[in-house]
């Protein structure tokens, strides 16, 4: 559920009429909702009610520091993947201790942010970076709390891009090594080994290979206690799918994800840790466009909007759909009729939708890209120089942009001439 929805025939975000931060803020834009956001963070929590345990958010998925304090207030801890996303945890007012640390590539600066900001856990996804985080945390005079993250070689049955727990994927450590590896970790006085950790992909809309992957970190646990490693922690990773074609949809929720994991690891006694992203952020957001020509080529309409696959790239990127919806209700009585939804980036993969049945659209209407919150403004670029476009944050009957458009000369100013130019 969430909170954009027609009143009297026009599309609201909360209390808010849509048209009319378009009408403040111009387009395109993304939009999010503080109500939807806080909803789908206390489902997870809710969800794991059961026992002890922390939600750290993905926020990969979205960023930006309104959200990150929107959830932080409703206790959220952060999953983070590179030395500027901890760093704008650590600006949201996140403390070190609520703040996990993953990805594959992790720098020895990055390391020593984390380490001085008394970092709650490393998910540690190779030997090598093992090996670099003790030389780090023994030179700082420290000791640097890890997981190590285990690969299960288990389908997500996800999209290829972003399936992560089969053995030929970069992430993690084969589950068949993890004894071995944990023994070192145990021989490394710069470390301290304090669960487990494992992420098999994203967009899950099925329960079964996280119950396969759970139940590998089961045997684990038991099999690394009987080995004398202290396990308290299970971090599983984040992944669960959202809904991204009304109607037609419905992805396992929040509590049978958060049943499945008290089935099969609620004996444990260890704490729990997850990383949603998309199931926070995604539904909690949309994409406002605008048509600017509606053209009619051969056999097909184009509608040509003032949003490009640079503001959102998924569809280019993962032939992702976006529910694309009218911000004015059409009148009653309108035919469907097929369009082509496209960008105004010169490049044909800059399409969001083909043939996708319409209520029929003319120039200056808005339209809404539905699900656009998470991995939405996140992943937008400047190309064809157009410039990152505005966010804007609802809570109930107001609203604030939350990161401004930049104009065109701030975007050229970044650049520096060098000076022979
Ligand atoms: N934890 C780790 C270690 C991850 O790699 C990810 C996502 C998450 C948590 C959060 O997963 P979520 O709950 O959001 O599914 N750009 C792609 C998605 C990439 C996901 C990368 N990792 C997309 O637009 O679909």
């Amino acid at each position: 559920m969430d909170h954009f929805l027609y009143r009297d025939g026009a599309l609201y975000a909360e209390d808010v009429p849509v048209a009319d931060i378009a009408a403040q803020v111009g387009t395109p834009f993304y939009l999010y909702s503080t109500a939807t956001l806080t909803r789908h963070f206390k489902l997870f929590d809710e969800a794991l009610a059961w026992g002890p345990h922390m939600v750290c958010y993905a926020m990969k998925a979205a960023s930006n520091q309104a959200i990150l304090k929107t959830l932080a207030a409703c206790g959220a801890g952060m999953d983070v993947v590179s030395g500027g996303e901890y760093a704008r945890a650590i600006a949201a007012g996140v403390p070190g201790d609520r703040i996990v640390f993953s990805g594959v590539g992790k720098t020895e600066e990055e390391m020593r942010a984390a380490l001085s900001g008394g970092i709650r856990q490393f998910n540690l996804e190779s030997e090598p970076e093992m090996e670099r985080l003790n030389r780090v945390a023994l030179d700082m005079g420290v000791v640097a709390p890890v997981t190590v993250r285990v690969n299960p070689d288990v389908d997500a049955k996800t999209h290829a891009k972003i399936a992560t727990g089969k053995s030929e994927n970069k992430f993690g450590i084969p589950i068949s090594r993890a004894r071995e590896v944990y023994a070192r970790v145990a021989k490394l006085p710069g470390l301290r080994a304090v669960g487990i950790d494992v992420h098999i992909g994203s967009q899950l809309t099925d329960l079964e290979p996280y119950r396969l992957a759970f139940r590998k970190v089961g045997e684990l646990t038991d099999v690394l206690r009987a080995d004398g490693h202290d396990i308290q922690r299970l971090d599983l990773g984040g992944g669960l799918g959202i809904p991204y074609t009304r109607g037609n949809e419905a992805p396992p929720l929040p509590m049978d994800y958060g049943n499945l994991i008290r089935e099969e690891l609620g004996d444990k006694g260890c704490e729990i840790e997850i990383e949603p992203g998309r199931l926070v952020a995604g539904n909690a957001g949309i994409m406002v466009s605008k048509v600017v020509y509606v053209k009619s080529g051969e056999g097909r309409d184009f509608l040509i909007l003032d949003g490009a696959m640079n503001d959102l790239i998924r569809p280019a990127m993962y032939d992702a759909h976006h529910d694309i919806i009218p911000v004015i209700e059409p009148a009653p009585g309108f035919e469907y009729q097929p369009y082509d939804i496209v960008g105004p980036v010169c490049e044909s993969g800059d399409t969001f939708a083909k043939q996708r049945m319409m209520p029929p659209l003319a120039e200056g209407d808005l339209v809404a890209f539905r699900s656009a919150g998470a991995y939405g403004a996140v992943m937008s670029s400047e190309y064809n120089s157009r410039p990152l476009i505005p966010e804007v944050l609802v809570h109930e009957d107001q609203f604030a942009v939350i990161r401004p458009r930049p104009s065109f000369d701030e975007m050229i100013n970044r650049d520096t001439l060098p000076s022979w130019l």
